[in-house]
């Protein structure tokens, strides 16, 4: 695998086997195994057969799998950790494992992912928030409000918004201000609209290409576009490449077709002292900064996630 890949960390729902998924297959764990045994017994039996099965964060995933089987938070898990299991309660953990085995994400089997301070659900079309866009949050809340005065209302729009993430973590910020998100994927939308109740009529979604059926002036555009080459899908781990869909990872021959989408139609969104601010893949800083430069943006030097790789690129319009 690439570099470019093993950073990009997004990827698609094609089904693709992975050698991975194959190996992890024959990794099994029976009920017999954990029934009679106590919930701490059962935590480090879990841990050791999704390290054996290729999971990066064992220990981790067994804590939170057998949480959630059981219904129990984090300190019951340490309380309760010399109850003995009984035979349902072994099942319920020995389902959930065999997922994780066959390498779905534990997000995705808990149906929920925290991204910013919100807890959101997902569903199986929308993709998994990660943590590098919280990077494009914080350049988007920086460039909107360069003197950290908040209280501006501004019109946010957010191109592809998924479970609604971005766009729900920047309202989530600036409470004097509405959004729109935008998606293609319909059931994507269904999930964004459950996550957006707590905002009331600030947040509103429409089903489009981008930033179609939209009008300006908008104060803040934002977008995480689908940013993987159609050829390096196939190539990126199984918790991406068969389980996030694919409409949220495919960019396109080069990977650089949401940019160019964007990049037409930024000028006609954006109001006059409007930004725009996207998330990057690896390695595509200075062709999306080119495409931008090319539609009359004018762009800053991009930000850097917790990893040291340029993710998001504030643009504005040329004055
Ligand atoms: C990488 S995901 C980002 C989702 C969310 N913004 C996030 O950061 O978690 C890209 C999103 O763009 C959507 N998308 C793909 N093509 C699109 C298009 N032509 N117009 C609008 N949205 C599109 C996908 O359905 C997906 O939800």
């Amino acid at each position: 695998m690439t570099a470019r890949l093993q950073a990009a960390s997004q990827a698609s729902e094609g089904a693709v086997a992975h050698p991975a998924q194959e190996t992890s297959k024959r990794v099994v764990l029976h009920v017999e195994e954990l029934t009679g045994h106590s919930l701490a017994a059962a935590r480090r039996t879990l841990a050791q057969r999704l390290r054996r099965g290729g999971v990066d964060n064992p220990d981790l995933d067994a804590r939170l799998l057998i949480g959630h089987a059981l219904a129990l938070d984090a300190a019951a898990l340490v309380t309760q950790s010399q109850r003995v299991l009984a035979y349902d309660e072994a099942a319920a953990i020995t389902r959930l494992a065999a997922r994780r085995l066959m390498r779905e994400p534990v997000s995705r089997i808990i149906g929920r992912k925290e991204f910013w301070k919100l807890s959101l659900r997902l569903n199986p079309q929308t993709f998994v928030p990660r943590p590098e866009t919280e990077t494009v949050v914080e350049a988007a809340l920086a460039a909107a409000y360069p003197s950290l005065s908040r209280a501006r209302t501004l019109r946010v729009a957010d191109l592809g918004t998924g479970s609604g993430a971005v766009l729900l973590a920047i309202l989530s910020e600036l409470p004097e201000s509405f959004g729109v998100g935008t998606d293609i994927n319909v059931a994507a939308l269904r999930c964004a609209r459950d996550n957006a109740a707590g905002f009331g009529t600030r947040a509103s979604f429409v089903a489009c290409d981008y930033g179609a059926a939209l009008d300006g002036p908008i104060d803040l555009l934002v977008s995480n576009p689908p940013y993987i080459a159609h050829e390096e899908i196939a190539d990126l781990p199984p918790e991406v490449c068969s389980f996030d869909p694919l409409l949220a990872l495919d960019g396109g021959s080069d990977g650089f077709d949401g940019y160019r989408a964007i990049a037409a139609d930024a000028r006609r969104l954006l109001a006059p002292a409007g930004v725009l601010v996207v998330e990057l893949g690896f390695g595509q800083a200075a062709g999306v900064r080119s495409l931008f430069e090319a539609a009359g943006l004018a762009c800053a030097p991009p930000q850097y996630d917790l990893c040291d790789i340029p993710r998001a690129l504030v643009a504005r319009t040329l004055a």
